[in-house]
């Protein structure tokens, strides 16, 4: 479905970026895991074209690399940005329609599909974003990501700030996702519950991958038990 190589990204002088190849294949949920400044952001970030960067991505037989972002999500590639990002004057129904811009014929199938998702932004659906709890921030960015229909979902940290159980609840949300035909890729620094999840992973250390291949012979390796599972 996706494939990145040789991407670079590049910050004024510093080098977000190193050289990074990654494939995701149809229906998989692919991890990428690393410590704080590792690259993660900045991959998912060179991938959608919105920081500057050089290599090649190509995505459904496509070369998206000098891509507007607006294409490559009407192309099916939609990302959940680290922090959430959600319009917080706005109702949910509004935010929800700020992520169909593209899509606007099918507001309302789409809306009453993501109330199905999840039901407790329907309860809510004409409350302020900003006075949403952070869980339901979350379960809102990430319905407003899926109101483009996206074929790929990308995730930047969506487990961040949020109480065990609602993180529980959020990775059986990513499986039910990828139940209908949602390819995922998940950004994580809770390594632990991201790798239980994923097919496979990738591991970046300095803008690098240093280890990539199934997720249970990642979640294996004595190395990244010691550096990200606590040992
Ligand atoms: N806007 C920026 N200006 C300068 N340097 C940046 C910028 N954004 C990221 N960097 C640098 O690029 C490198 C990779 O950062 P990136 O945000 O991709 O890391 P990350 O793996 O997402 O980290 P975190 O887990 O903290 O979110 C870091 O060294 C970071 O300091
Ligand atoms: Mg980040």
């Amino acid at each position: 479905m996706l494939s990145a190589r040789e991407l670079n990204v590049f910050y004024g002088v510093i080098q977000g970026l190193k050289g990074v190849d990654i494939d995701i294949y149809d229906r998989e949920i692919v991890t990428l895991i690393g410590s704080n400044g590792a690259g993660k952001t900045s991959t998912l970030n060179g991938i959608v074209n919105m920081v500057r960067s050089t290599g090649t991505v190509n995505f459904l037989n496509e070369d998206i690399s000098r891509s507007q972002t607006h294409h490559i999500v009407r192309k099916g590639l939609a990302l959940v940005p680290e922090g959430r990002k959600i319009f917080t004057n706005l109702t949910i129904e509004e935010n929800l329609r700020m992520g169909a811009y593209n899509n606007l014929a099918n507001f309302t199938r789409l809306r009453d599909r993501m109330f199905t998702l999840f039901p407790r932004l329907k309860e809510r659906r004409k409350q302020m974003a900003g006075t949403l709890s952070g869980g339901e921030q979350q379960m809102l960015a990430i319905a407003r990501a899926l109101m483009s229909e996206p074929v790929l979902l990308m995730l930047d940290e969506p487990s961040l700030g949020l109480a065990p159980k609602i993180v529980g609840e959020l990775f059986t949300t990513l499986r039910q996702l990828r139940e209908e035909n949602i390819t995922i890729l998940l950004v994580e620094q809770n390594a632990t519950a991201a790798l239980t999840i994923a097919d496979r992973a990738y591991v970046l250390e300095n803008g690098k991958i240093v280890l990539s291949g199934a997720a249970q012979e990642v979640l294996a390796n004595p190395e990244v038990k010691k550096m990200y599972l606590g040992g």
